[in-house]
């Protein structure tokens, strides 16, 4: 279970299309994305949004495709509760149409969305993931750092940065402020 502040029970009817659909995007789609993607499901099962918000991640990369989460990152996430699932894939132009929003982890993958994007309505979706934790975004540290290269630090501090910023996500999509 991620320990938090409490969420807030939705806004009935909610004020956006159901379901709200979130896609979280980095480079191999086996580190920081899934790890984003096992937070929020954390989250969103503690508001009782199953149904309501779906949720998924991609790569921008292909190298990777196939492969379950990284153990470093699943030992991360385990840790803490969160428990993380799924088999990498690579993100498609049609992603950035059947989503409400496109997380991405770094503004290396913020660019390669928003060439994939087909036109302004659908980069108007790409945003960076800690742009919702006020914290990151005052400071202007917007990117969660590749912890790919690095040791085991590098993957707890991706989880309690992604774990900042997805709390901050939730309010604001029960709030309705999103996309
Ligand atoms: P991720 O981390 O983008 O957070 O999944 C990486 C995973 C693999 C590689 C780079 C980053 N790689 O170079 O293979």
């Amino acid at each position: 279970m991620v320990e938090g502040p409490t969420v807030r029970p939705l806004a009935c009817p909610p004020p956006w299309g159901v379901p709200f659909r979130v896609l979280f995007v980095c480079l191999g789609n086996i580190c920081r994305s899934p790890t984003a993607e096992g937070v929020m499901r954390t989250l969103v099962a503690q508001a009782g949004l199953e149904d309501t918000i779906e949720l998924d991640s991609a790569g921008t990369g292909a190298w990777h495709v196939g492969s379950p989460p990284d153990g470093r990152a699943a030992a991360a996430a385990r840790s803490r509760g969160t428990v993380l699932e799924g088999r990498a894939r690579q993100v498609t132009r049609e992603d950035l149409d059947s989503y409400d929003l496109v997380i991405a982890m770094d503004s290396a993958n913020m660019r390669e969305l928003r060439q994939l994007a087909g036109g302004e309505s659908e980069r108007a979706k790409v945003r960076m993931l800690r742009e919702f934790d006020p914290v990151s975004a005052q400071r202007g540290e917007l990117d969660v750092p590749d912890p790919y290269y690095g040791g085991d630090g590098g993957f707890e501090e991706v989880f309690e940065l992604v774990r900042a910023a997805c709390e901050g996500l939730l309010e604001r999509i029960q709030a309705g402020e999103l996309p």
